[in-house]
């Protein structure tokens, strides 16, 4: 096309000049100057949204899986513009990752906005970076096609398979409880994590992954190809290929895959997953941002009839590359497809149902089970509420001990982060096995901003006296990989003043996965007075910048921990 023929590509979204003639001959005079041609010039351009970086260890394969991006967009006939976003490393981060996904969803968001494209290819997969994709996406609404990092591939260490980072608190427990000595934790410590990619298991960013497909917005059987495997660069061709036949399709924009019913469909695999607990927090944020609900009643609802059909770490045995080997995401949703809303279209422009009846009906049944022999007979994730938790709170039930589901027991309380490190492993510390222990002041609103400090260490006294899982509650989340009879995201949180708060040492809790409930065994008189002397909870002001927005605007979990002004 030759110039004033069309309104695509640099032409989108012209630098405001006051004329828009010399907006045009500017921008494509600037664009001249990185050595396109005309020919180049006056095609659209897919946007290459990444989040590669120094501080991302999981991204490291990104340049390879760009250029591969890139080849798929330029032989559909477009050209490929490839832009950073602020990345999220999981462990890189102070105080948690979870704090700037809101920040890196508003850079998607902006970023798509801004700049000239007519559809965005997203490149994420470190736990946040995808759910900030997805927001960011939702929010700009220009037709977008997830594509992920895929997941590491496992270490040995004396014969036994090594994935990140289920395998890192095994032996962070047995070194611990002294079954590990200091040598050779630091030889594992270099065998954990040895390829490029997301965790080995079925953590936060696979979950994720395993969502974005279930809800339309990858390409079929993408979610769990493994990082390095050659596959993998195929679908990152195939992805920017698709970004090509996206441009000009307004009725496949992220708004228009991502419907009430898609989320559905994505609850229903994340419960047969048995995925994360990061993962309810991370679709209501999504959602919201397109109006749509997640309900934590209807999540129980949809757990009572959502077996658990997956065995991987870290609720079972496999690892990711299993997964996908066994028949990944395409078989899970051809299993549940009578549960599934099968009209839902997705990014290919197919339903669902399109989908499920391609697929290849060859399965491991070692990894990826029947309907009618499931892992276990209902969903991965329960919603609990009660005096506690009016608003609900998460229990991992596939990750926990079935014998301390319906559980009442005294409370050992540790009022902060702070307090836990100080005294967890003070032989001095009142702590029995039968106890329950209590984390206050790690959710949304506190300083620590939700760390995935849900998962409290067994006190070394009784691991080494060999206790493996106690209940556990807070406000605080838990990372994807670790497992444990553990009560999170109580809401609302203590830093606000929810009812956490006010438990106090040596009460009684209890709590009841058939009944759904966590309760506080004190009357309702003697529960309100202690709020209503404990007063109004007025944090410090943060002094300014992104800290301070965060302390003004962040929401709580059941709202998905997404900033107000942001949601749809
Ligand atoms: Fe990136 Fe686990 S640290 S996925």
């Amino acid at each position: 096309m030759t110039d004033g023929k069309n309104n695509h590509g640099f032409r989108r979204g012209l630098t405001n000049y006051g004329d828009r003639d010399f907006s045009i001959y500017l921008r494509r005079s600037f664009a001249s100057s990185m050595g396109y041609s005309r020919e180049m010039l006056d095609k659209p351009i897919v946007g290459i949204c990444h989040s590669a970086s120094g501080f991302n260890n999981c991204h490291r394969h990104f340049p390879e899986m760009i250029d591969a991006v890139k080849r798929g967009v330029l032989a559909a006939g477009a050209l490929p513009v490839e832009f950073p976003t602020i990345s999220l490393g999981e462990v890189f981060l102070n105080p948690t990752s979870l704090k700037f996904r809101n920040l890196m969803s508003m850079d998607v968001e902006e970023m798509i906005r801004a700049q000239p494209m007519d559809s965005v290819v997203l490149l994420g997969g470190c736990d946040k970076t995808v759910p900030a994709q997805l927001m960011g996406a939702a929010s700009a609404d220009l037709p977008a096609v997830q594509l992920v990092a895929g997941p590491m591939s496992t270490g040995r260490h004396k014969g036994e398979r090594l994935g990140a980072c289920t395998d890192c608190r095994r032996f962070w427990a047995r070194y611990r409880a002294g079954g590990v000595d200091r040598e050779e934790i630091d030889v594992i410590e270099q065998r954990l994590a040895s390829t490029a990619g997301t965790c080995a298991v079925m953590g936060t960013a696979s979950t994720m992954a395993s969502l974005a497909e279930a809800l339309g917005m990858m390409p079929a059987n993408s979610a769990a190809i493994p990082a390095v495997d050659a596959d993998r660069l195929r679908i990152a061709e195939e992805t920017g290929r698709l970004a090509v036949s996206l441009i000009g399709k307004d009725h496949l924009r992220p708004s228009m895959i991502m419907t009430a019913k898609a989320f559905e469909n994505a609850l229903r695999v994340l419960l047969a997953l048995g995925g994360s607990t990061n993962a309810i927090i991370h679709l209501t944020a999504v959602a919201g941002r397109l109006g749509i609900p997640v309900d934590l009643h209807r999540l129980n609802e949809l757990s009572d009839t959502t077996p658990v059909l997956v065995d991987l770490k870290p609720t079972g045995t496999g690892y990711m590359e299993d997964f996908h080997a066994a028949g990944g995401i395409p078989a899970v949703l051809r299993e549940l497809q009578h549960l599934l809303h099968l009209d839902c279209v997705t990014v290919t422009g197919e339903t669902l149902g399109d989908r499920i009846a391609q697929t290849a009906d060859w399965v491991d049944r070692s990894i990826i089970k029947a309907f009618n022999e499931p892992v276990r007979e209902n969903g991965g994730l329960v919603a609990l509420f009660g005096n506690v938790a009016p608003r609900g709170a998460i229990l991992k039930r596939s990750a926990a001990d079935p014998a301390l589901f319906e559980k009442q027991g005294r409370a050992v309380v540790f009022e902060s982060l702070e307090d836990l490190a100080a005294r967890i492993d003070d032989p001095a510390l009142d702590v029995e096995p039968g106890d329950i222990m209590v984390l206050k002041n790690a959710g949304p609103n506190s300083p620590a901003a939700m760390p995935e400090a849900g998962y409290l260490p067994i006190p070394a006294k009784l691991a080494k006296a060999g206790v493996k899982d106690m209940v556990r509650i807070s406000d605080a989340r838990m990372s994807g990989t670790a497992y444990g009879t553990i009560v999170l995201h109580i809401t609302p949180d203590a830093a606000s003043g929810g009812p956490l708060s006010v438990v106090r040492n040596g009460d009684v809790l209890r709590i009841s996965v058939k009944k759904r409930e966590i309760e506080l065994l004190v009357s309702a008189e003697e529960l309100s007075r202690r709020l209503s002397q404990q007063g109004v909870v007025t944090p410090t002001p943060e002094a300014r910048g992104y800290a301070k927005l965060y302390q003004q605007e962040i929401l709580q979990a059941d709202e998905g921990c997404d900033f107000g002004f942001l949601r749809g």
